[in-house]
């Protein structure tokens, strides 16, 4: 099991450690069951945004939902997934989420310094970077967790980072902490090329998630759709 401890001093990740560790999440279902219904609608997410992409060039891209909970974590490794069904697509999932970071634990892998770690310039990119066992999909992780997030996803460093890895992966996923209550998301939406809002349908009043897309927006941040989840019934409800 991971350790969360925040006192512990974490490794630098070997670059092919978790090559050979399989994920089993039953969530994580673009991996584990991939002929589910579920699945397919992250490939047809993926194909949006493909859509919007004609040219395909790199893009950076930040998913985040109003609340917690909502299955941005989730959603953002089953969209990874998709994208590297197809071929030629190269992922870098980046976890942001530095109040509560969950891409390692959802992946079952150890935790490792990370993007915290690279902002403080203590460890280099290429030494952050790790692959994973599901094929073209690399992380990084939210390593050492800070006293003061937002200043260091807010730094200029941060915009360099981002901008490097635009060079080296198809798209950039960044997993990031709930938008209501933390300035984090709308930071990282501002300095990225688009922002998926992430859904639970039936659990957030739509007007709430309105809201959060219009600060979002307010901030310098470009919107381009949301991905609902928990969408197993059709959504017949009013206000929600
Ligand atoms: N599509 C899904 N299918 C099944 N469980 C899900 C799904 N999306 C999220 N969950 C579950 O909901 C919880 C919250 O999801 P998570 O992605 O961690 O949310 P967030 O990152 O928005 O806080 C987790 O326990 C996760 O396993
Ligand atoms: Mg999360």
């Amino acid at each position: 099991m991971p350790s969360t401890k925040s006192s512990d001093v974490l490794a630098v990740p070997q670059p092919e450690e978790s090559l050979g560790v399989p994920v089993t999440g039953e969530e994580l279902c673009v991996i584990t069951a991939p002929r589910s219904q579920q699945a397919e609608q992250f490939r047809v997410l993926r194909n949006s945004i493909q859509a919007l992409n004609p040219d395909g060039a790199s893009h950076t891209l930040v998913l985040t939902s109003a609340l917690r909970g909502e299955g941005k974590t989730v959603a953002t490794m089953n969209l990874a997934a998709a994208m590297t069904e197809l071929p030629g697509i190269q992922v870098l999932v980046v976890d942001a989420d530095l109040h509560q970071p969950s891409i390692e634990k959802s992946l079952g892998l150890p935790l490792r310094k990370g993007l915290a770690d690279l902002l403080a310039g203590g460890v280099s990119l290429d030494n952050a970077v790790r692959a994973t066992s599901v094929p073209g999909v690399s992380i990084l992780g939210a390593g050492t967790l800070p006293k003061n997030p937002s200043q260091l996803l807010g730094s200029d460093r941060m915009r360099t980072v981002l901008d490097k890895l635009r060079q080296n992966y198809s798209y950039v996923l960044i997993d990031t902490p709930a938008a209501a209550g933390v300035s984090d998301a709308s930071l990282l939406g501002a300095m990225a090329d688009g922002i998926l809002m992430v859904v639970r349908l039936g659990s957030t009043p739509r007007q709430f998630v309105q809201q959060t897309i219009n600060v979002l927006e307010s901030l310098g941040g470009n919107v381009l759709g949301t991905c609902l989840t928990g969408a197993e019934e059709p959504d017949t409800t009013g206000d929600y």
